[in-house]
């Protein structure tokens, strides 16, 4: 990998190196200011607090803001379309939405001053990943509603980088103008990279001669040894990028590709929380539990301690003195419960990259045999070990690192090359056909 060092540390905004106490007292003050801003202008937040019995002025340090109530997606939903919007509908700039598995879609806010702060912050981003000014960034994040796409894009331009934007799908076409154009910078979701990886080898290229130097992969739960894989593969960094669309879109955290330590919350607009998800209490940093985020400086939609379900813990500062999350192991709401024993695809992904004979394409169908939960694996040969002998060989060392390291006990059917269903934006890891058959 060509990538130089760390950014120096004049080129960062001064509140990415502010020590502790400045980031709380910034906290606070901004804390206090949008729990006010959402009461004042916000008739769902003044009907919550009022019934918690809880106002603005009872906060007064960062401790306070637990007395307040959470916000969740059915809160989106309850006042769709427009009813969380604090601001009159001519000051929005832009609304993006996203589809969910079912009913009506969440959809989201923005001035133009937040637009201004999310470009700010997803070029900060940019910068922690290894970006630099002048560099190409091809965006192979969906345009459109989606957040990735547009908000990738703006980021990249307030960077002072050239920008391609691809969207997602048309596979064919990523790699020729990846190939023609030699971007230094791919942002992607990390399963849709692989279907790039796969293309790169149809066409007979090799990826470790492309010209990208770095991903910046998120939108969905990707391991560590997924890194390592396309970190291999292309020879080029992987960095991890958070965010969602209720409290801004990408750009929440970002990992710093020197350290790749986990994600640097950007602390002076998103206040972290991490919580006990059954009995909502919060919990202290180095616990694992639900996030839950405050921002701080939206003006068209605040989120007041929105709970999104995804799980980690809080850790302190490294490479920045903002604090880090740990890398996202999956959302609450796709644990498995497979006979008592809890699972989320993230295990079920660390465990098939340990065989070497096996790709990263993979999905885990749920289905109920009589009362009994079973769990089938599928996943897909690499192309030089897909003959019927070796398939057999990688489905018994599957099932068996699954049945030792993740407890559970697994079916798993390892397909040809290519017949795991690819998806130009997240993947679809958990197929779960139990409702189906058990009416
Ligand atoms: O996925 C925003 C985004 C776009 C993030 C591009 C990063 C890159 P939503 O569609 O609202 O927004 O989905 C948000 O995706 O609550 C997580 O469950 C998941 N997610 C996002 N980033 C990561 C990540 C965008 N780095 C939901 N690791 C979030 C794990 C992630 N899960």
């Amino acid at each position: 990998m060509r990538l130089g060092k760390a950014p120096r540390p004049d080129s960062l905004d001064p509140i990415e190196k502010a020590s502790r106490d400045e980031i709380s007292a910034l906290q606070t003050r901004r804390l206090a200011a949008i729990l006010a801003h959402a009461y004042e202008n916000l008739a769902a937040y003044r009907k919550k607090f009022d019934e918690a019995g809880v106002h603005p002025r009872d906060f007064v340090s960062l401790e306070d803001l637990r007395k307040f109530p959470f916000t969740s997606k059915a809160d989106l939903r309850d006042n769709y379309p427009f009813g969380l919007f604090a601001v009159p509908r001519a000051q929005i700039a832009r609304i993006h939405a996203s589809s969910g598995t079912t009913g009506k879609p969440t959809v989201v806010g923005y001035t133009k001053a937040d637009l201004d702060v999310w470009a700010a912050l997803m070029a900060r981003s940019m910068r922690a990943s290894g970006a630099r000014p002048g560099m190409l960034v091809h965006v192979a994040y969906g345009y459109g509603l989606f957040t990735g796409g547009l908000g990738a894009h703006a980021g990249a331009e307030k960077l002072g980088c050239g920008v391609v934007p691809m969207s997602g799908g048309m596979t064919e076409r990523q790699v020729q103008l990846i190939h023609d154009f030699r971007p230094d910078v791919i942002m992607v979701t990390p399963s849709y990279m692989l279907a790039i990886l796969d293309e790169f080898r149809r066409a007979g290229i090799d990826p470790r001669s492309s010209s990208l130097e770095i991903g910046i992969f998120g939108a969905e739960p990707w391991t560590n040894s997924m890194r390592a894989e396309i970190e291999d593969e292309f020879d080029m960094h992987a960095v991890d990028i958070y965010g969602l669309s209720e409290v801004m879109g990408p750009g929440v955290a970002n990992e710093c590709f020197e350290t790749k330590d986990g994600l640097h919350i950007w602390e002076d607009h998103f206040f972290p929380e991490v919580i006990d998800p059954s009995t909502g209490e919060v919990l202290p940093d180095g616990h694992k539990g639900e996030l839950v985020f405050t921002s701080l400086t939206k003006e068209a939609m605040p989120v007041i301690r929105y709970r999104t379900r995804d799980l980690t813990r809080l850790m302190p500062g490294t490479a920045r003195s903002m604090r880090r999350m740990e890398k996202i192991t999956g959302r609450s709401d796709d644990m498995m419960i497979l006979r008592g024993v809890n699972v989320f695809p993230t295990q079920i992904e660390e465990e098939l990259l340990k065989v070497e004979t096996l790709a990263a394409h993979y999905q885990i169908v749920l289905t109920r045999e009589g009362r009994l939960d079973e769990m089938e694996i599928l996943v897909e040969a690499r192309p030089h070990a897909a003959s019927e002998e070796e398939r057999v060989h990688a489905s018994r060392r599957l099932q068996d690192s699954v049945k030792n390291f993740v407890g559970v006990t697994a079916k798993v059917t390892v397909a040809p090359p290519g017949a795991v269903e690819r998806s130009f934006g997240k993947a679809k890891r958990v197929v779960d056909k139990r409702v189906a058959s058990s009416e």
